[in-house]
């Protein structure tokens, strides 16, 4: 397989998870500064977005996944072997966040006791309250969901290195309109 171009989806799925990527991370930093007293109001909508974004990643996820195994990917450019082997290794690590970042925010909610509720949908229970576990499992959480700064902070960084140091046709291919 030689491809030289992202299936249209592919790019599609990249930048609109990209998108539920600041919504989640905003949301819930803004939450951070309201006020638990005055502001129960709006952190619980901040919650719900964050909640609402989260999950709509777990479910693009696996059709990402599926469109880039039907229909493939261009290979990763790069200098070095070692170079090309990190930027595989980083966007495993990016697939693994998509997965296990709202996987466990679902686990560790209904762990709490919580209900997984989003604009007026509730998800099944999967799992009785159990306070143990959700102390290890918010703490992986809220590891992992700051980790994601620095993983995508390195993606993008290295992105703009492709663009701009080696000018390459890394950045270019995640475009929609190709030349
Ligand atoms: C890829 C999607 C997600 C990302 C990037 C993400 C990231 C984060 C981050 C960075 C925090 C703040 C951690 C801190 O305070 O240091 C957080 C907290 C939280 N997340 Fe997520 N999360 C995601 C999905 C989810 C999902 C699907 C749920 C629930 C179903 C969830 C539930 C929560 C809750 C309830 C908190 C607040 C914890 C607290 O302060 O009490 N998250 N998340
Ligand atoms: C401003 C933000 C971003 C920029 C500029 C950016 C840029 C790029 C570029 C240029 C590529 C192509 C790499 C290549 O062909 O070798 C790429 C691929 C990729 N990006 Fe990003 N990206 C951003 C945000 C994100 C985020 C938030 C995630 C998910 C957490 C992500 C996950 C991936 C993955 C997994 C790939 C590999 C190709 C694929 O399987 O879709 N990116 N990105």
């Amino acid at each position: 397989m030689n491809k030289t171009h992202y299936h249209p989806l592919s790019i599609g799925l990249h930048w609109l998870m990209f998108i539920l990527f600041v919504i989640a991370l905003a949301a819930i930093e803004i939450r951070g500064y309201v006020p638990k007293d005055t502001g129960a109001e709006f952190r619980a909508q901040l919650r719900e977005w964050h909640l609402a974004a989260g999950l709509l990643i777990f479910l693009l996820v696996w059709i990402r996944v599926g469109v880039k195994v039907r229909f493939g990917a261009p290979r990763v450019l790069g200098d070095s072997a070692l170079q090309v082997k990190a930027a595989y290794a980083l966007h495993g690590l990016l697939y693994l966040v998509m997965i296990l970042l709202p996987l466990s925010g679902v686990i560790f909610t209904q762990a709490g006791g919580r209900e997984v509720g989003v604009f007026g949908m509730v998800l099944p229970t999967l799992i009785g309250p159990n306070p143990e576990l959700k102390t290890v499992v918010k703490e992986f959480h809220e590891l992992m969901g700051n980790a994601v700064y620095f993983l995508v902070g390195i993606h993008v960084l290295a992105a703009l290195w492709h663009h701009f140091a080696l000018k390459d046709d890394t950045m270019k291919r995640m475009r929609f309109k190709q030349d």
